[in-house]
């Protein structure tokens, strides 16, 4: 009904997708599907002030036009202004990718059919149970990144994914795929995806062969990827080197474990830095490398963002598993965990010598698992955790400060939204279930 309306036909016209919100979910949501060329955003001056650093670090460019009067029923704006922004014009040269779209691609690399292609048909028990192993489940984040990373710095943009790429994420995958089956074997674990471990099914000698192989499937396919020689020798040398710190990281937790003792938090962290970063790492480096576009600079922007980005992974792991059994496999497996050395830490007098017993698995302990709960609840465990989880995920978006490749950088920021399902509350509320209604309408119209 009033001179907005004006507006929005025009900017229709010109093909803006028109959202009526103040920087809520929706926003961000839209920016992480990579759809957003750019943004004029006309809104109260903080809405702004809030908003546009999440486009900053997504890399879309975009104006800001605050309302001359900041109140959510009487506003007024610069309608002059307005129109002049949502007319101009520039070449834009970031490439937003179709994380969704490669998402699926990179999936169906690890069908049957689809790996028997990249590894040749299996031909004993050996090869049929590591390759069903690599094709059963998994979230495949690892591969996802490695052709993220192509992707971004590939020299032509449209040109199709090459065939080679695709050894480097099936490479990507067995290597990550046998470190789970051996930490499955050292922690003694009976389960993985709902499902038995495989030496669960197949008994531990089976099993630990099946790990051995796919690291040595690993090397090979990398080995057979069509790279020049120089860039493979390079993929090799940074498949190696993550292997080797992840065997480290592991090792340092499997030799506390033999004689446990309280960790600090800042202790556990550092072996969670050394034993899951280290695959996001090889994933993201081997992507670069294989584009032909991996320098000094570059390797270590990656390597600080999946440092940021292991550790933020597991502090959720060990989230995930105290909200599912209070930490109870932890103790049982005798892991170093996040929320152990917390609770540890935060205690005190009779409750820390308590704790302490926990950390060296005192079998004379009973009902542990229920102490355990309380304490945690008591000193706010969960709390703290997730505050250390938020911290490193903002670790991972700031290590990106630097990175001068715009289509990388937008596109790493998207990806720990998606891997964390990032949620950010809505700042004014009265237009949240108005587009929670349209939403799916909206995003369409962005699409
Ligand atoms: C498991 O990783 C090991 C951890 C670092 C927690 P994922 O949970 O990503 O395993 P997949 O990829 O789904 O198999
Ligand atoms: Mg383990």
């Amino acid at each position: 009904m009033c001179s907005i309306q004006e507006l929005q036909d025009e900017a229709e016209r010109l093909g803006y997708a028109v959202l009526v919100a103040e920087g809520s979910a929706i926003v961000m949501a839209i920016i992480q599907t990579g759809k957003i060329d750019a943004i004029v955003g006309v809104s109260c001056i903080n809405v702004l002030e809030r908003a546009f650093p999440f486009m900053e670090s997504a890399a879309i460019p975009g104006i800001a036009i605050p309302l001359l009067q900041d109140d959510c029923r009487d506003t007024t704006v610069d309608i002059e202004w307005v129109w002049d922004v949502i007319h101009l014009s520039s070449e834009d040269k970031t490439r937003r990718l179709n994380l969704d779209e490669l998402r699926r691609e990179v999936d169906s690399w690890f069908e049957q059919a689809s790996l028997a292609e990249v590894l040749g048909p299996a031909q004993s028990a050996t090869e049929e149970i590591s390759r069903e192993w690599l094709s059963k489940k998994g979230k495949r984040w690892r591969p996802f990144l490695a052709a993220c990373a192509f992707k971004a710095l590939q020299a032509d943009p449209d040109a199709p994914l090459p065939p080679g790429l695709r050894h480097v994420a099936v490479a990507v995958e067995c290597f990550h795929k046998a470190s789970l089956i051996h930490d499955d074997i050292e922690d003694n674990d009976a389960e993985r995806y709902d499902e038995k471990t495989l030496h669960e099914e197949h008994g531990m000698a089976v099993a630990l062969n099946a790990g051995d192989f796919l690291l040595g499937e690993g090397y090979r396919v990398l080995a057979l990827s069509d790279a020049p020689a120089t860039i493979k020798s390079e993929m090799i040398r940074i498949a190696s080197q993550g292997h080797r710190t992840l065997c480290v990281g592991q090792g340092a937790e499997l030799c506390w474990a033999r004689q446990p003792e309280p960790l600090s938090s800042l202790e556990v962290l550092g072996i969670f830095r050394q034993k899951t970063a280290p695959a996001f790492e090889v994933a993201l480096l081997l992507g670069a490398a294989y584009a032909g576009a991996l320098d000094e600079e570059l390797s270590e922007v990656l390597s600080n963002y999946s440092e940021a980005l292991g550790i933020a992974y597991q502090i959720r792991d060990d989230l995930d598993d105290l909200r599912s059994d209070g930490a109870a496999n932890d103790l049982a497996a005798l892991r170093p965990s996040l929320p152990l050395a917390i609770a540890h830490e935060k205690s005190k007098g009779a409750q820390q010598e308590l704790m302490t017993r926990v950390w060296q698995h005192d079998p004379t302990l009973e009902n542990v698992a229920e102490t355990l709960q309380e304490i945690m609840a008591k000193l706010g465990v969960e709390e703290r955790c997730e505050k250390l989880l938020e911290s490193y995920k903002e670790e991972a978006i700031r290590s990106l400060v630097d990175l001068e490749n715009s289509s990388l950088k937008g596109l790493l920021r998207r990806v720990i939204g998606k891997i964390f399902v990032m949620q950010v509350e809505g700042w004014c509320n009265e237009f949240e279930t108005r587009n929670a209604a349209s939403g799916a309408v909206v995003a369409k119209a962005a699409g």
